[in-house]
This record gives structure tokens, sequence and C-alpha cells, in this order.
């Protein structure tokens, strides 16, 4: 009923009265009341004046349930919602919960990660308060060779609900690296479980530097943060719910469409490396070209020199800029 409660505060921008909110939710006035006061013990303002009602008057910062819950009108994306201000890992935690039969759609969100992973094995920093961590759990209904796209979609949303709420130029790297001014904002880890034919559940990880200031120094020269482009702070429950939003509408195409095909050319208008050189780290051997963006399978289109156009998979390899990370 918070979650409900919050949402009437925030659709209007004076005063709400307690009798409004009782019609509104269907509880009564000792409800409300009793919910308003835990908001307030949760750190909400919320003003109470006698004949007028109440008002919103400031929100922590803070990524719990409520929070999200009360900003999201998606009808398949986040509806359940399990937060924890700390825990190892929000694909860990996803991958368990998965197992005892969670429903599709459930989204995972932690303030602080203590052993979040990256790609490739490596570890993923998550501070308390400032960062983003959350996972999605899917059961889509594709062949395990279809994933890799999914996780295209997902960062199309991230980048999509960033350009949408700030006044930033977010770009993608293919396959699925959120990038502002040549450094690394998002990074998205896509895990599953599946057989050769059918795929049982997978699960979305996504990591936004929301309002981290500094990075360890290996990061240091290729990581940003939302409030390090902006020079302010940014309500990270309100970009979750933007890209939940985003997430659903994109993966409702990607769905009926069973290819990537009505989302590419958003997509390619959105890829960096899209008309540019790069380098393309396959394990049977490196080669550069230039790339034409994304094939409606998610694949990077890549023209060597001697003319031909490579499909280059996700999950075989990496591309870097020819000169750097992007
Ligand atoms: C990358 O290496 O670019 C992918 C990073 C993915 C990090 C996110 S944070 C939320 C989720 N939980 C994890 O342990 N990892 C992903």
């Amino acid at each position: 009923m918070k979650n409900e409660i919050l949402r009437a505060l925030r659709e209007t921008d004076g005063y709400v009265s307690g009798q409004e909110l009782c019609n509104k939710i269907g509880v009564s006035r000792t409800a409300v009341w009793k919910n308003i006061r835990s908001l307030q013990e949760d750190g909400y303002e919320i003003e109470a004046v006698t004949n007028r009602g109440y008002r919103l008057a400031g929100v922590p910062d803070t990524i719990a349930e409520e929070e999200v819950a009360s900003r999201l009108t998606t009808e398949r994306m986040g509806r359940q919602i399990r937060y924890f201000s700390r825990i190892d890992s929000t694909n860990q935690y996803a991958k368990r919960i998965a197992e005892e039969g969670a429903a599709d759609g459930t989204l995972v969100i932690a303030d602080e990660q203590t052993a979040g992973k990256g790609r490739s094995g490596r570890t993923w920093v998550t501070p308390p308060g400032e960062a983003i961590a959350f996972t999605l759990l899917l059961r889509p209904k594709l062949s395990p060779g279809r994933i890799s796209m999914v996780t295209l979609v997902m960062g199309l949303a991230v980048v999509n609900a960033v350009n949408k709420l700030y006044d930033l130029h977010a770009g993608i790297k293919w396959p699925n690296d959120v990038v502002i001014n040549g450094r690394k904002l998002c990074g998205i880890l896509t895990e599953m479980s599946a057989e050769v034919e059918h795929v049982h559940y997978i699960v979305i990880g996504v990591g936004i530097n929301a309002n981290l200031t500094s990075f360890p120094e290996e990061l240091s020269q290729i990581a940003t943060s939302l409030k390090l482009e902006l020079g302010r702070d940014v309500s990270r429950a309100g970009l979750i719910a933007a890209v939940m939003e985003e997430f659903e509408r994109l993966y409702a195409e990607f769905e009926r469409q069973g290819d990537l095909g009505s989302v590419m050319q958003e997509y390619n208008d959105l890829c960096l490396n899209a008309g540019n050189k790069v380098r393309v780290l396959d394990p049977n051997g490196e080669y550069t070209g230039v790339s034409h963006g994304i094939n409606a399978m998610g694949e990077l289109l890549v023209e060597t020199e001697d003319g031909n156009i490579r499909e280059v998979y996700a999950g075989e390899v990496s591309v870097r800029g020819i000169y750097g990370y992007v």
C-alpha cells in the first residue's frame, strides 16, 4: 500500500486529502495514516496539514522497493521486486530464486554488492548509496542461440532511458556497453540456464555508474558516471524505473518479431561502432575492418579490407575501436 500512497502523492503537485487517498486506494483513513507514518520512518518527508491533507516534500535517495515500484507503470517488468541493502550479487540471487520458481519479470535490486560480477570473470564494483545494480529475471520462449539479442535490447533500453532523462548523448558500444564521451557508464551481464533447445530462464544484470565520483585506478581512464557527466546527483530509482519502461516496450517488439528487425534501426542510430574502424579480437585471429552496425540477429557487420562482410557474433569475440576502447 505504501507504493500506492507514494504514487498518489507524486502524481499531485499540492496536497492530497486523506479522504482522496482512501477513495483512490480503497482503504480506511487509519490505514492511510499508518502507512504515511511508516513512509516518514523510511525517510520520506511527508507534510500533513489539517484540512488540506498530505504533500510529498522530499524523498530519500533510496532504490528500495517502494521508490521504484511507485514509479513503474509496466505490466510485466518489475511487477515483483526484491530489494537488498547489501547482497553478494543480484545475478547470483536472481539465479537462486529462478531455480525456486520466481516469476518472469522479477526485478532484483541492491544498494551494494559485495561480489558483483562483470563479464569474462571480472568483478564489478557497486558501492552503497551511489551505484545502480539490478537484475531482471526472464523466462523467454527462445532458443539459447537467440538470447544474446536480449542483452542488446537491454543495452538499448538503458541508452534510451539515459538520453530521455538527462541532457546527455549516451551511445552503445556493441554489443551492450553504454558509453558517454568515450567512457563506459554501464555494463550488462546476461546469464542463462538452458538445455540444447530450451531456455529455462535468463538473468540480465545491469550495473550503472549513477552517482559515483571515483573509480579504482585501472578504470579511472575508461569509466564515467552520470554524476561526473552532469555535475549533480541523479535519482537512481527514477532511472531504474525508466529502464524498465523502455525495456518492456523494446522487448515486446523483439518478441513480436522474433529478432531485432524492428529495433535494429534504433540500435544502429545509437551504435558508436557504426561507420567506424574496429579491431575484432577473435580467438581465431585478430582483424580490423569498418563496422556497419548490427543485422537483425544482433551480429556486428564488419567489412574487411578485401571488401568481405563478416558477421561477428557477440559471444565469441570482443571489439575495440582502432584507437582505444570505443
Ligand atoms: C560488464 O562487465 O560490463 C558487466 C557488468 C555487469 C554488472 C551487473 S551489476 C548487477 C548485476 N549483478 C552482478 O553481479 N553483475 C551485474
